[in-house]
């Protein structure tokens, strides 16, 4: 997938961008604040997923503005597809969405058209945050393959959110809790599938992570990737037993009820499973340097990419922002030579940390306005 050309203006401090994008390499330069992270997000939207640092849509306007627009052209092995969408102030739940010239009622409707894989500053929580960071990255990248994974997350999460309304009524004895089997049931159906789901591909991740990590590290180091259920003690070899496995997800859910009742909320399931990075054996959450949790994430992302081209034929557009600050290097430079053939949106605020760069087009950003260098 590649990114023929992009227009903002309007999205924050974005001001008239027309750039035409290398098929390749593109580097984002400018001191800070400058609007680089702001175009980086505006081309994520495209792919229909929310902003990666939470802006409501409200704040996609510029503050002197009345609208945000953005557009793009893209091309898959397929063919070539242009994107619009438009936010006015004063009716910004009626956005303009348009894929192909067709209307879609929701930014969302977008997900699936344009792939891209997007590694930010923040990304580094990927490792050293909470839980959930790391299940949503599974989540959205299962789905990102699997659409029908969405529904049942929803549904996942809906029937929990009931379930543990319920929870609070009861007794913390136990007492008037005998409803809990309907709530049980359609958890266990719904619980079941996704951790067979995020089983096999923290087992694809870790395939590919591993390699990537291996060689930004000069062999140096082993990065390993498993999958910590709270329901199953081990899901080896077991993915296709949905009965049994279903099952023993009730009977865990059985079993805990105790502690759920005293808690007030449901205290296993795949809402409390996650994603453990060991390094040479030693968790990178609790003992790696800030250098390692980065290469791990950025080795986690571009693994990614990969998956998403294994399963789909194509590569996604990698999105990489200020990538290269914290990096060494030799880091650096295996970046910059190991994207195979994706199309790379690389922003940076010093301009020397690319100079070895083989190909590609260099952009200024400037209060907004983006020039091509
Ligand atoms: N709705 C908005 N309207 C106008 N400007 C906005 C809006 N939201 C954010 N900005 C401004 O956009 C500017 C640039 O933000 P951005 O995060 O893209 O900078 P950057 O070039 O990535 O900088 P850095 O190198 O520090 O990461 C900020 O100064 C911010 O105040
Ligand atoms: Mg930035």
């Amino acid at each position: 997938m590649i990114i023929d050309r992009i227009t903002a203006d309007g999205y924050k401090n974005l001001e008239e961008i027309d750039i035409e994008l290398d098929p390749k390499m593109n580097i984002i330069c400018g001191e800070n604040a400058q609007g680089k992270t702001n175009l980086v997000e505006a081309v994520w939207l495209c792919s229909g997923c929310r902003s990666f640092r939470g802006t409501r849509d409200k704040d996609f306007i510029g503050f002197t503005k009345d609208a945000a627009r953005v557009g793009m052209d893209f091309t898959d092995s397929v063919r070539s597809q242009r994107i619009e969408f438009e936010v006015r102030k004063g009716s910004v739940k009626d956005k303009i969405v348009t894929l192909n010239g067709v209307k879609l009622p929701l930014l969302s409707k977008l997900f699936g058209s344009f792939r891209c894989v997007v590694f930010t500053p923040e990304d580094l929580d990927l490792i050293k945050g909470s839980p959930d960071n790391r299940r949503s990255f599974a989540d959205l990248s299962i789905a990102q393959v699997k659409p029908s994974y969405v529904s049942a997350l929803n549904k996942y999460n809906m029937i929990l959110a009931q379930r543990n309304a319920a929870l609070k009524s009861v007794g913390r004895d136990g007492s008037g809790a005998e409803f809990m089997d309907v709530w049980n049931e359609q958890l266990v159906k719904a619980g079941t599938y996704i951790s067979v789901l995020r089983y096999a591909f923290c087992i694809t991740l870790n395939n590919y992570t591993k390699l990537l990590y291996s060689s930004i590290t000069d062999g140096k180091e082993n990065l390993d990737l498993y999958y910590h259920s709270t329901v199953y003690d081990t899901l080896d070899g077991r993915l296709n037993d949905t009965e049994k496995l279903e099952a023993e997800y009730a009977e865990k859910l059985k079993s805990s009820a105790e502690n759920d009742f005293r808690a007030g909320f449901t205290t296993v399931g795949v809402h409390r499973d996650d994603i453990g990075a060991y390094i040479n054996g030693l968790s990178v959450r609790d003992f790696g340097s800030q250098g390692q949790a980065r290469s791990a994430a950025l080795s986690m992302k571009l693994a990614h990419a990969r998956i998403l081209k294994a399963e789909q034929g194509e590569y996604p557009v990698m999105l990489l922002d200020d990538v290269l600050s914290e990096l060494d290097e030799k880091r650096r430079r295996f970046i910059l030579n190991n994207i195979d053939d994706m199309q790379v949106i690389i922003t940076c605020c010093d301009e020397r940390s690319v100079t070895d760069m083989a190909e590609g087009k260099i952009f200024r950003m400037k209060n907004g306005r983006a020039e091509i260098k």
